[in-house]
């Protein structure tokens, strides 16, 4: 499929388990922010939200993918971060898990006019987590109250070309053999519950200038390796300049952190950045396989893929 090929993608993480003053900037490429000269403190959460902003020949387009847990850190850091809701043009929901998605019904009734909201169409079956103390859920994100509230629900199975600029790929292309998904994860169809096959999870994928992919992932549980070699296939791009997102590697094991870490060499992107549901033990391995191109996401960093 085609998109063109952007200017420049800047990826703010507004959201993400993670804070760590220490964890270093690359001027230019990664930005980190100084507590100290924020208006008020960030809070990190386990959820995830990213402010992207697309230059496609100097046009400016802003996404909101994922609205955080709960309205609490995504407000307040969108405020200290300088940023208001008015400014986003499009919401993607990456997949029906609440800490994507529960801050996004807060979010749209501090905002004045309709707002397009790109999901799958299988996100909004009821979703249950299983835990050794029992299960949690189900958890529902309801199409009605989202339009009630101002959004204009765009919805897919496949992929997608949406704002004319970037691809969402629809249901993931499984390939990869090892990424198999956890049974803790249920979703409910009919009344019945059934292990989660994350048919609504989808990567936002853009194309940068001279650079190659950006792939944008949620909790990635189709597999990051899965998401990134079904943004290649469908954009016609092997490059990668950048891989960002939750991976969610250390609740599935020892094998799948080495297996997914042996795909993504191969895959040999630029940068990689993983946060939120990946897992510390997970973040660790990667950080030591990757010295030179693997980062943490923190909460306020600002990850920039220029052109050129
Ligand atoms: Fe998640
Ligand atoms: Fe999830």
């Amino acid at each position: 499929m085609q998109i063109p090929a952007l200017q420049a993608v800047t990826i703010e993480i507004l959201v993400d388990n993670f804070f760590d003053v220490f964890e270093p900037s690359r001027p230019g490429i990664v930005e980190r922010v100084t507590p100290g000269r924020l208006p008020k403190p960030l809070v990190a959460a386990h959820g995830l939200a990213f402010l992207i902003t697309l230059n496609h020949q100097g046009r400016l387009t802003r996404i909101l993918m994922d609205a955080a847990n709960d309205p609490l850190p995504l407000f307040n850091n969108l405020e200290a971060l300088g940023h208001k809701p008015e400014e986003i043009d499009a919401v993607v929901v990456s997949h029906g898990h609440p800490d994507h998605y529960g801050g996004l019904l807060g979010f749209l009734a501090k905002r004045v006019g309709p707002l397009p909201i790109y999901l799958h169409e299988d996100t909004y079956f009821p979703k249950l987590f299983m835990t050794p103390k029992g299960r949690i859920g189900p958890w529902v994100l309801s199409a009605d109250q989202l339009t009630q509230a101002g959004g204009q629900l765009e919805e897919n199975r496949g992929p997608l070309v949406i704002l004319d600029q970037v691809l969402l790929t629809g249901t993931v292309e499984r390939t990869t053999g090892y990424e198999k998904g956890l049974p803790v994860f249920k979703r409910k169809i009919n009344e019945q519950e059934e292990p989660d096959p994350f048919s609504d999870e989808q990567a936002l994928v853009a194309v940068v200038e001279g650079r190659g992919l950006v792939v944008i992932g949620g909790c990635s549980h189709p597999g990051i390796v899965n998401m990134v070699k079904y943004a290649q296939k469908l954009t016609g791009v092997d490059k990668v300049a950048l891989i960002i997102g939750g991976f969610h590697l250390t609740a599935g094991g020892e094998a799948l952190i080495q297996q997914t870490i042996q795909g993504l060499k191969e895959i040999n992107p630029e940068l990689i950045m993983a946060g939120h549901c990946t897992g510390f033990r997970a973040l660790t391995k990667l950080a030591g396989v990757f010295p030179d191109n693997f980062m943490v996401s923190c909460v306020g960093t600002k990850v920039l893929v220029v052109g050129g």
